[in-house]
């Protein structure tokens, strides 16, 4: 048996449908890319047949990425498969991931079929997604919880009628760890064609538990983990990929066994994914929060100055954060900015070097210094700025006291247009959103508003993240800028392109051209 472990990341498909705000196509895409930085060996895209925005979305990521697999979940019925495989038909290759559920309380109360009807229909669909590829995906949903002698039954007639990979969910994330590990062991043990297809967990998070438990299936012999950036997923979320790769990474000693993760790339795909997903990380997570490497006590500090490892059992630098202390000033080149930027593991068509110069001789001469981290979130910022967006900022003004109001005069770009508006609002805010709406003539309103530091000290640039409703749907802006007043407006138009977006999409779906 191979001691390589297959990277499935689901961040896409688990992780995404578990967002308050669906991501853009164009977000799906940048977090594809960064997955295929990563190394992943398969991205779940999405679940084609859910919406066109899925199918879309599915379909130009497979045409786009060419260094990981992508592939396409469908429930055991055909019209799934036919969706999937339409969508992803557009790559050389491609895996489609069949499921159904194979508990007693699913099978009995949520699809009302006798076990020997969800066996017929799993082989049926096995069947039918071989005619599209010779990578398919099986998989047991909630088999944390299937009698073990339906398992296996279900595991070999799967692994019969043509699946390549069967994958053994937690579903619901109750199983411990031994009772995990001796699933898989039983499999392992009982199936007669087991050696024909790879095993594969996916492991909630509801206990705490989901790394853990893929841990003791690969070491009882899967040889494929289902996983998310930052742990994401429905619930309390997924197995997190960044934890389960440093475990097999820093523990090879134990565990001999490895993956295709470029480790460096974690710390930047985790804060890409946080982003635009607007799930923060909370500082103490493992590996990835802002924590996972900084030493508070002195005995550690004491111990970290004299000997690294004495607290420290993996470096900053092997999950891509950079511990350069050079000094970025206004006075500092395009070529250092350059060179910071390859350091940090950027490639030089990944930005635009002349606007990220531009941005960054800006902010220079506002903080003075600045720093790795502030490089980053301009990337990622010029990056959200679509060359197309229809809505642009070009002149704010607030003033605000103590009083209760507020006053604000915007003035946006609106396509070849430009138009002002003033309007007063209980706070600031507020009055920028009541002026942008006016000129949109959408009439967004805000549900959730969230300010955040990029970096440490009074001059750290603010990000602000807005959830807003528009007819019924949920939109996520976001805003950066040195003053919060302005990442604010920022967030409000970038909110207002996303909906005239939708609106293009939907237009086009109407007249029958989509
Ligand atoms: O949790 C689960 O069982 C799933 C399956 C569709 C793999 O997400
Ligand atoms: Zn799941």
């Amino acid at each position: 048996m191979s001691n390589n472990v297959i990277i499935f990341d689901t961040t896409l498909r688990d992780g995404e449908q578990a967002l308050q705000a669906s991501l853009t196509h164009r977000e799906k895409m940048q977090i594809a890319f960064a997955l295929e930085r990563l190394g992943v060996d398969i991205i779940e895209a999405g679940f084609p047949v859910s919406s066109p925005g899925d199918f879309k979305s599915v379909q130009s990521i497979a045409r786009e990425i060419k260094n990981s697999r992508i592939a396409g979940l469908a429930r055991a019925i055909d019209k799934d498969i036919d969706a999937a495989a339409e969508a992803l038909k557009v790559a050389d290759a491609f895996r489609i991931h069949t499921f159904i559920a194979t508990s007693t309380i699913h099978v009995e109360h949520k699809l009302r079929m006798s076990f020997d009807d969800v066996v017929e229909m799993a082989v049926r669909a096995v069947k039918r997604a071989r005619n599209y590829t010779d990578d398919v995906e099986f998989s047991c949903e909630d088999a944390g919880r299937t009698p073990i002698d339906d398992l296996c039954r279900m595991v070999e007639s799967a692994i019969t009628a043509g699946a390549t990979t069967v994958n053994i969910p937690d579903t619901v994330g109750y199983t411990v760890p031994s009772e995990f590990g001796g699933i898989i062991e039983a499999l392992f043990n009982r199936v007669p064609n087991i050696d024909k297809a790879v095993i594969s967990v996916h492991c909630h998070d509801d206990l705490g538990l989901s790394v853990a438990n893929s841990i003791a299936a690969v070491q009882a012999g899967a040889r494929q983990i289902e996983c998310t950036i930052n742990g994401l997923g429905e619930r309390a979320g997924n197995c997190s990929l960044e934890e389960v790769v440093m475990i097999m990474n820093t523990r090879a000693d134990q565990l001999g066994l490895t993956t295709h993760i470029n480790s460096k790339e974690i710390h930047r795909t985790s804060t890409l994914v946080a982003n635009l997903c607007n799930m923060p990380v909370q500082a103490n997570k493992a590996i990835v929060g802002s924590n996972a490497f900084s030493h508070s006590s002195g005995i550690h500090q004491d111990g970290v100055l004299k000997k690294q490892d004495t607290y420290e059992i993996m470096t900053p630098e092997t999950v891509g954060l950079s511990t350069n202390k050079l000094h970025l000033t206004s006075r500092s080149g395009r070529h250092v900015i350059r060179h910071r930027m390859e350091d940090l593991g950027y490639a030089k068509d990944d930005y635009d070097i002349e606007k990220l110069y531009e941005n960054f001789l800006r902010l220079a001469d506002k903080k003075g210094q600045v720093f790795d981290y502030d490089l980053e979130a301009l990337v990622l910022f010029e990056n959200l700025a679509d060359e197309d967006d229809y809505y642009k900022l070009l002149s704010l003004s607030v003033q605000s006291g103590t009083d209760d109001c507020a006053t604000a005069t915007v003035s946006l770009q609106s396509g070849e247009d430009s138009t002002i508006e003033a309007a007063i609002g209980i706070g600031p805010v507020d009055s920028i959103c009541k002026c942008i709406n006016r000129i949109t003539g959408y009439d967004v309103s805000i549900k959730d508003f969230k300010v955040a530091s990029t970096s440490q000290g009074v001059d750290a640039m603010g990000q602000v993240n807005i959830m807003a409703d528009w007819n019924g749907r949920s939109f996520h802006g976001m805003g950066l800028a040195t003053d919060i007043i302005r990442s604010s407006a920022r967030a409000l138009i970038h909110i207002a392109n996303d909906i005239r977006r939708s609106q293009q999409v939907n237009q086009l779906r109407n007249s029958g051209k989509e």
